[in-house]
């Protein structure tokens, strides 16, 4: 039978390795999701008929509650709210790992078992990791869902705590090695590790929570395989590698993408939590604001030739993804021709607008990545902006003051004429005015994303 278990946990492997790739493209990603999905489902089945399993009462009794609040959560959550859910997931796993490694202890201690030194390393970085997972994540939950203030906090001698608390666990974590019955030394390790976790994520400003959100999902990964150690489970060990490398790369990207280094994140580096608090704050840009109504800015996209859609975080707000699509369907029925520009870091997520423009049914072959089509703008008559603000800013460019300076952007200004929808002047997540609206070639359409386009389709359609 274990040669079995091994066998289709190898299997199970593998397919979560080609879900992960498959997931790279939007094409192929349900498909992936359906590897994975059916990767995971093996190696559960495989794991209950393990003959350590001596009574299925709790097992299903847990089957049955966990699954029926996921399904409960998946089909209330907003398409908005899903990094704060992600996030809750990561910490559950992270708390999972805790709970498995710290009930592993405690058998092995009844059992008068002797510890392996292997055993008890894994065993503390489980619990440490995991811990820190859990409550991290908590917050990040608390801060993305505003019940725990998005403001960076910051208070004297921070830096200094949250290094004597590192080096506190490392020796506690060295001493417990040598001395693994040493009960009571190892919960206040757990609970350390727990307050670590509020720590660690209390300064990051709540607008950069995704990064955290997606650090802490790495984390919850190196957890888990930390725990397959523990449990000397080779499935866990290698789904957990796959998620704690795959979560870091993704963090990585996010940084690059809004060119922040991870230290700047994680020490709170931008006060960015409220959408006007920017810290840098960069040259106020000066000028007339010219803005046009419905009928006006349809008499344009008559007009035009070469249309490309640039969606951002208001689309997302406004939930807008379907009168864009009306929008797009309109201006082809006219011959004209509609592709999306699509930002790395638009939005509030990786994939963000992606997502939202798949669920709108908008074929893939019409999105374009920055690097595909920002040398494209030049041959554009209308850069239509529908809620994006920051990944189409110029003071990127060339203002050195500016937070953005250096963040890749759309190269809207750079088409024949680019017309704006938000609802106000207000500023983006990174808090700081944009030049573009000031350009001569620029329109604003003032108006929530949803109501504006669809009055706008109506237009369209009248001429
Ligand atoms: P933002 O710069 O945040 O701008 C969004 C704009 O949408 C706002 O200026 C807002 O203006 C407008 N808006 C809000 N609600 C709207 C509605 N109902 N209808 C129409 N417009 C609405 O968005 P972006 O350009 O997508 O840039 C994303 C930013 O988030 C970047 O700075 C990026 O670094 C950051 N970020 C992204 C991620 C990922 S992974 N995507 C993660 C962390 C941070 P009004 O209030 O005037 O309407």
């Amino acid at each position: 039978m274990e040669i079995i278990s091994y066998l289709i946990y190898l299997v199970s492997s593998v397919l979560f390795i080609f879900g992960i790739k498959k997931l790279g493209s939007p094409k192929t990603a349900r498909q992936g999701n359906m590897l994975a999905s059916l990767g995971m489902f093996l190696a559960v089945v495989v794991t209950l008929l393990d003959h350590r399993v001596l009574t299925y009462e709790y097992i299903i009794l847990g089957l049955i509650v966990g699954s029926a609040i996921g399904a409960v959560m998946a089909v209330k959550v907003q398409m908005t709210g899903m990094p704060q859910m992600v996030g809750l997931l990561n910490g559950f796993g992270g708390g999972a790992s805790t709970l498995v490694a710290l009930a592993e202890y405690y058998k092995e201690l009844t059992h008068g078992l002797t510890f392996e030194m292997s055993t008890i390393i894994t065993i503390i970085l489980s619990i440490l990791i995991g811990s820190i997972t859990f409550t991290g994540s908590l917050i990040a939950f608390g801060k993305l869902q505003g019940i725990v203030t998005g403001k960076v906090v910051k208070y004297p001698g921070q830096n200094a705590i949250n290094v004597i608390l590192i080096l506190a666990v490392i020796a506690a974590g060295i001493y417990i090695v040598m001395n693994p019955y040493n009960t009571e030394l190892l919960l206040a390790v757990t609970a350390v590790s727990l307050v670590m976790g509020v720590l660690l994520v209390l300064p990051i400003g709540g607008a950069d929570m995704p990064v955290a959100v997606s650090l802490l999902n790495s984390y919850s990964g190196i957890a888990a395989s930390a725990t397959g150690f523990v449990l000397s489970n080779n499935m866990l060990i290698i789904a957990g590698a796959l998620v704690g490398a795959s979560g870091i790369i993704l963090t990585l990207i996010m940084c690059r993408g809004m060119n922040r280094s991870l230290m700047n994140v994680l020490l709170g580096g931008w006060d960015s939590a409220g959408s006007t608090a920017g810290a840098g704050a960069g040259t106020s840009p000066k000028g007339d604001v010219k803005s046009v109504d419905a009928e006006e800015a349809a008499m344009m996209f008559d007009s035009a030739q070469n249309v490309v859609i640039i969606p951002g975080y208001g689309m997302a707000v406004a939930q807008a993804q379907h009168a864009v699509r009306d929008l797009t369907n309109v201006l082809e029925k006219k011959g004209i021709n509609v592709r999306f520009a699509i930002h790395p870091v638009a939005g509030r997520m990786p994939g963000h607008m992606n997502v939202l423009l798949a669920e709108a049914q908008v074929s893939y072959d019409k999105l374009f990545a920055l690097e595909d089509i920002n040398d494209d703008f030049n041959n554009v008559d209308i850069a239509f902006i529908v809620g994006a603000n920051d990944v189409v800013n110029p003071a990127a460019r060339h203002d050195q003051s500016s937070p953005i300076y250096g963040m890749p952007i759309l190269n809207a200004d750079y088409s024949k004429t680019v017309i704006i929808n938000k609802r106000s002047m207000n500023a983006g997540y990174a808090g700081i005015d944009n030049e573009l609206f000031f350009y001569p070639n620029a329109l604003m359409y003032f108006g929530d994303a949803k109501d504006a386009i669809t009055k706008l389709v109506n237009e369209i359609k009248q001429l």
